[in-house]
């Protein structure tokens, strides 16, 4: 079963449990309205549209005509032209013109349409049978009086599981640098239990504690490093079972002029273009050609350590190989969690509904900055 969980394609095991859930394909401020693009999700691709009016949409990849990527089309009002020979479908799919056909035949023609929705600069999509249960809402993330937002993305080179057995015991190895000038000495315990939603992590050394909590399968809610302090969720959403889209909220605890000068200085650019940069020297280093303690842009440096732990694993990791011990609390109850719901899905038993209080879920009042998510 263990394999399993590395595979999200359609018809798989773990990809039919991954599709019962929401999932963020996108940032809102990504999709302009009158633009399509193509998205890869688990292994399948698809077409997400911004009508002029403002409706985002998501449809199969492909015109049902000769089967060209229906992307490249035109967006007109809140409908999408194929770009081949301009078949044209509404946002549920259906084909609406035939523009060459002499006895248009549209109403037979009908692609298949996906629930999107879009809350907290983030575009959700559901690819699952049936109604999508509610999309599961953050609180914390909603309220203005405890700083700004941001929405941040960036994609690996590696599978789903190289990314969310990340534990807290890597932060004293893997980002040692950012922990020494933060006086942190010693290694932590980490301890670790299921909830409604997921999991809470508690990892406590000689000076405290903090927490962060996991939502199954595949988000994390913790706080973020570095100064300003804040806190972030963050979901690892399979592209495919070799790449993983990063995607989530940062929230700063920052306000007005504050906020806007932490904005300019931390700045990323276009995201794709610093996952490029971040994963070409994550690869120099892996390569060998480049020793981690060498890279000394610093801008990229934290990425890059994640990237050279993660993807250094190997993609899929082995996880059946692997020598889990008590370090490995969070990966030893996510991987039970999962495994349990597999089962479940496999031999047709109802899976847990997954739920977290309507109340606001705070990370406590610990001032300092471990985890990175
Ligand atoms: S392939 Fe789309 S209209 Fe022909
Ligand atoms: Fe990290």
């Amino acid at each position: 079963m263990l394999s399993e969980l590395t595979r999200t394609g359609p018809g798989t095991l773990n990809g039919r449990f991954m599709r019962t859930f929401w999932h963020p394909i996108a940032r809102v401020k990504d999709l302009p309205a009158g633009r399509a693009k193509p998205l890869r999700i688990m292994g399948e691709d698809f077409t997400l549209y911004r009508g002029e009016g403002g409706a985002v949409h998501l449809l199969a990849f492909r015109c049902a005509h000769r089967g060209t990527q229906l992307s490249t089309g035109w967006v007109e009002g809140d409908d999408l032209r194929c770009f081949y020979h301009g078949w044209k479908y509404d946002g549920s799919g259906q084909c609406v013109e035939q523009p060459a056909e002499p006895e248009p035949f549209c109403a037979r023609i009908k692609i298949r349409s996906y629930p999107v929705e879009e809350y907290l600069g983030l575009i959700f999509g559901y690819f699952g049978e049936g109604d999508p249960p509610p999309l599961m809402r953050y609180t914390e993330f909603e309220d203005e009086s405890r700083g700004y937002t941001d929405t941040i993305t960036s994609t690996t080179p590696c599978n789903l599981f190289n990314i969310v057995d990340n534990d807290p015991i890597h932060i004293y190895f893997v980002h040692s640098t950012f922990n020494a000038s933060q006086g942190r000495a010693d290694i932590p315990r980490v301890s670790c239990e299921e909830t409604d939603f997921g999991y809470i992590a508690t990892a406590a050394d000689s000076v405290g504690s903090w927490i962060y909590n996991c939502y199954m399968p595949n988000m994390v809610h913790g706080r973020r490093d570095g100064s300003p302090k804040g806190e972030a969720i963050q979901w690892r959403v399979p592209i495919d079972d070799e790449n993983v889209l990063n995607i989530g909220v940062n929230l700063i605890y920052l306000y007005g002029d504050e906020a806007d000068a932490y904005r300019a200085r931390t700045n990323r650019g276009n995201p794709a273009e610093f996952s490029r940069r971040v994963n070409e020297v994550g690869q120099r280093v892996l390569a060998g050609d480049l020793h981690i303690s060498e890279v000394d842009d610093r801008s990229l440096l934290f990425n890059v350590q994640d990237y050279t732990a993660q993807v250094g694993c190997g993609s899929p990791v082995d996880l059946a190989h692997q020598h889990l011990g008590r370090e490995d609390a969070t990966a030893t109850i996510l991987r039970g969690m999962w495994i349990r719901e597999l089962n479940a899905l496999a031999a047709g038993r109802p899976l847990k509904r997954w739920t977290r209080p309507s109340e606001p879920m705070y990370l406590g009042n610990d001032e300092r900055v471990p985890i990175s998510v």
